[in-house]
């Protein structure tokens, strides 16, 4: 099973791979984390992704596709993977077609996380994240027992840069503008599966197991 989940920021794509990911023992394959990982390592990729990620812009193509193409092909990823906000663009997701038809693979659903943006930014806004072991929580859907502390290894926990406000908007603006039309792409190609984004956790975990089955 090869899953896409697609959606605008905050929508709670990676909140739900992590789910999936622990029920069904799939990865969940997320560019976003990959390149953090990468800032924190200080490696040079690292740095080149930093400068756009800090605005809200995307990453060059080349880059992230050459993340998933290395990932893909681990042993882990053999009975199916979760890509959690990639592909982004039209050419990563023709790129990534290509990947998978040449390992004899392919997609089954682009799940589409739907959610207006008014309400994007509290979700956005609000979020904490773990730096160590990158639990996520919100100050107010999903308060970890402690203020401020990761409720699974107790680091500080941090606001992400790309979650302040000003980058917010511009990071919904480049949603709409770049990654949007793969709704039409996998709508043609019949892999599209919306679901309700505006729920609470429990009821979009219900609503993702729903289009599964
Ligand atoms: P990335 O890390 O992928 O960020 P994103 O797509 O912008 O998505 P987010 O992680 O912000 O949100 P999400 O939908 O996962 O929501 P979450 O579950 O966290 O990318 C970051 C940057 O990396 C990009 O801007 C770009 O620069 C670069 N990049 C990454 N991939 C790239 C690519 N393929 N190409 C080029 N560049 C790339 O939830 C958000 C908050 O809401 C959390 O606090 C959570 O607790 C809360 N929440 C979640 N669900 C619910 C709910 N149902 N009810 C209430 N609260 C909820």
């Amino acid at each position: 099973m090869i899953l896409v989940f697609l959606g605008p920021p905050g929508s709670g794509k990676g909140t739900q791979a992590k789910r999936l990911s622990s029920q069904r023992s799939w990865p969940q394959l997320s560019t976003g984390d990959m390149l953090r990982a990468a800032i924190q390592a200080g490696t040079s990729l690292g740095r080149e992704a930093k400068s756009f990620m800090d605005q809200g812009a995307l990453v060059p193509d080349s880059v992230v596709i050459g993340l998933i193409g290395e990932r893909v092909k681990q042993a882990d990823c053999a009975a199916g993977f979760i890509l959690d906000g990639f592909p982004r663009t039209i050419p990563q997701a023709e790129a990534l077609d290509s990947l998978l038809s040449g390992l004899g693979r392919q997609i089954q659903s682009a799940i589409l996380f739907e959610m207006p943006d008014s309400l994007l930014v509290g979700r956005l806004a609000g979020r904490r994240t773990c730096p160590q072991d990158g639990s996520m929580y919100h100050v107010e859907s999903a308060r970890p027992k402690k203020d401020g502390v990761c409720d699974q290894c107790g680091t500080a926990l941090i606001q992400r840069p790309d979650d302040q406000e000003e980058v917010i908007s511009n990071r919904l603006k480049v949603y709409h503008r770049q990654t949007e039309p793969l709704v039409g792409y996998y709508r043609e190609r019949q892999l599209l599966r919306p679901i309700r984004a505006d729920q609470g956790l429990d009821q979009v975990t219900q609503g993702l197991a729903e289009v599964l089955k």
